[in-house]
């Protein structure tokens, strides 16, 4: 029989690795088996993602998904980028390299999401699921994938270590984590399903939104191996690229999770706070919908006007300012969400196998 339940420790077991990964001078997580890079915590965690997909399939439900052209692609573009570093104007990628990493940091987050009584949230048992084990070891690997765990360090100290060979060390402007406080923030949540107990609603909020942002990040990695391991503008193509693919592998367990638990509450009746029942695809997938309405329209623009500013205060200082900036405005790549109508979320009809590699 295929195994359903884990323990915390089962989920957090690392396999057993010949050699350690060191970035930046700084033992992280994960490490080399026969010379490969396997993600850490993910002994036990891969196969029960599997499984718990698996047993979804068998009951004829789907799996939620994003559609790939929903996703915003990374602005400055790849050669965007690389002009600016060939001009030596290294600040916006660094300013950006910097805030992904603080950004991963604050993924630590995740462990304090709290988690209501499911018992008195969902009809159905949610026996032997992803859901039953979110806290119970989903949220604390997830957690420390990102932010590191005792003196081993994660994605943020990964990202840093690409920075710092990519770009040589570079000087890391003094206002990034400021910046990133005191940034643009959306009002407060609107509750879109007041019959849900508010905590309940509220993890389900926390789930889709990580499960978005989790999926759109994935353009930001590929961008970022393709500059960073471009050997014209990069100190360390080879070194810096790696250390992005090894993060970008660490995401797969985040995506599969999280679009796991999701698929199971949407297989299920929702109970209301007053035993009102709803059914899970119905909150799901508007919950879904919300989110991807709200960040494939106005976040891309605002995140594009923010980083246009940033590219033209570094470019103010170049002697030949106005033909870089001339030259950076002819590689644009205008974007916009495909228009939809209704629906966005993608539902993948699954067989029994189907674990989906991320984008
Ligand atoms: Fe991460
Ligand atoms: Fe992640």
């Amino acid at each position: 029989m295929t195994q359903l339940a884990y323990s915390p420790d089962e989920l957090l077991a690392s396999v057993a690795y010949d050699e350690p990964l060191i970035a930046g001078g700084v033992r992280c997580h994960g490490g080399f088996v026969a010379g490969r890079y396997v993600s850490p915590r993910t002994a036990h965690r891969v196969p029960a993602i599997a499984a718990w997909q698996a047993q979804l399939g068998a009951a004829g439900h789907p799996l939620v998904d994003v559609p790939a052209a929903l996703i915003p692609p990374h602005y400055p573009n790849a050669e965007q980028a690389k002009l600016l570093l060939r001009e030596g104007v290294q600040e916006p990628l660094t300013r950006t390299l910097t805030t992904i990493a603080i950004i991963e940091g604050f993924g630590a987050m995740i462990r304090d999401q709290p988690v209501p009584d499911l018992t008195r949230c969902v009809k159905e048992t949610l026996d032997g699921t992803a859901v039953a084990h979110l806290a119970t070891g989903l949220f604390e690997a997830h957690a420390r994938d990102e932010a590191g765990h005792r003196t081993e360090g994660g994605h943020k100290q990964m990202w840093e270590a690409a920075r710092d060979l990519a770009l040589n060390k570079p000087a890391v402007p003094a206002d990034v984590l400021m910046r990133l406080m005191t940034g643009r923030r959306g009002g407060p949540r609107r509750r879109l399903f007041p019959q849900l107990d508010p905590s309940f609603e509220e993890l389900l909020t926390t789930m889709v939104n990580v499960l978005v942002i989790e999926i759109f990040a994935a353009d930001t990695f590929r961008w970022a191996e393709e500059v960073l391991g471009d050997a014209e503008v990069s100190a360390a193509p080879d070194g810096a690229a790696d250390m992005v693919r090894y993060i970008r592998s660490d995401e797969t367990p985040h995506v599969e999770y999280l679009r796991t638990a999701l698929s199971e509450l949407r297989a299920r009746t929702l109970l209301g706070a007053q035993g009102e029942e709803l059914a899970g695809s119905e909150v799901v997938d508007g919950l879904l919908n919300r989110t991807l309405h709200a960040l494939t329209t106005q976040r891309p623009r605002l995140q594009r006007e923010d980083t246009r500013t940033d590219i033209c205060a570094a470019l103010a200082a170049h002697r030949d300012a106005a033909a870089v900036q001339r030259r950076f405005d002819a590689l644009e790549t205008e974007w916009t969400a495909p228009a939809v109508d209704g629906d966005l979320v993608r539902l993948v009809p699954q067989g029994v196998t189907a674990t989906r590699a991320h984008r």
